[in-house]
């Protein structure tokens, strides 16, 4: 396969003129939010939100690809998200379990590898088999990768890896040889860089459990556009917003 180098050739142009190429982050990560008020707004029901959404990720990734991103990490169940009415969530599960048909499909095709972060044990078998297959096949290719986030929770997350290492050092392991690295390799993000730049659609300005140890030190960028309607040019201005900051990591 062709490798997705941090290309400038004319088989992928369409970058916008204000962004510099060589200054991007590796790793951008997505709330992907504000489907149902986009669905609401059109009289539809918000399942026609969650799946305008879909495509919105589709059209992302294959942004972030296509510029030299190294990781795209997208928001899309919650551990919280249970508490949605069951034919939302039976809806979202549904189309999820589309979608990767459809990804697996055109994996072949479009190099997008795709991994799953959170707890994957309270989905379907059928969901968990095509997030498996998906993984696999995955594995077998290298460059861009899509992380899509689902049952992850921040909190919950961290809890894990506190329960993983305390196991550990039931077993001998000396808390005090623990530094933040080893910490880190206990979380589902274990051999991914901290997100650079996280974005936050739809309005909303907080972080509603995403990302918490990850995103010490990451850029935030909030919009009010709502994730369906979120385009590359949106992506773009996020882009140029991230590029104009200064990173001190508590420097100077
Ligand atoms: C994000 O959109 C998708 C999920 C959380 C699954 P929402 O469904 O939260 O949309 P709003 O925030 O209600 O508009
Ligand atoms: C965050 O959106 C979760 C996802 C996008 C998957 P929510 O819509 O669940 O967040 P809150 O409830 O507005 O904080
Ligand atoms: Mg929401």
């Amino acid at each position: 396969m062709i490798p997705f180098l941090r290309r400038k050739g004319p088989a992928r142009r369409e970058e916008p003129a204000g962004l510099d190429l060589e200054k991007l982050p590796r790793h951008v990560a997505i709330i992907m939010d504000g489907n149902g008020r986009w669905a609401k707004k059109r009289g539809l029901p918000r399942t026609a939100g969650h799946a305008a959404g879909a495509e919105t990720f589709r059209t992302i990734a294959t942004c972030c690809r296509d510029l030299g991103l190294d990781y795209l990490t997208v928001y899309a169940f919650s551990t919280e998200n249970w508490k949605r009415p069951p034919q939302e969530v039976s809806a979202i599960m549904d189309l999820l379990e589309r979608y990767l048909k459809e990804s697996i499909e055109k994996m072949e095709r479009d190099h997008i590898r795709l991994a799953f972060l959170g707890d994957l044990s309270p989905l379907s078998e059928k969901l968990r088999e095509l997030c498996a297959r998906t993984e696999k096949i995955s594995r077998g290719y290298s460059g861009f990768q899509a992380n899509i986030c689902l049952n992850y929770g921040g909190r919950d997350e961290i809890l894990r890896a506190a329960r993983a290492m305390a196991r550990d050092c039931a077993a001998g392991l000396d808390p005090e040889d623990v530094a933040e690295a080893d910490f880190a390799r206990y979380l589902y993000t274990r051999d991914i860089p901290d997100p650079d730049l996280i974005i936050r659609p739809s309005g909303e300005v907080r972080i509603s459990n995403f990302l918490l140890w990850q995103s010490a030190y990451s850029e935030f960028y909030f919009t009010h556009v709502l994730w369906p309607d979120f385009s590359k040019k949106e992506l773009y201005r996020a882009l140029e917003s991230y590029q104009k900051r200064s990173r001190r990591f508590g420097g100077i």
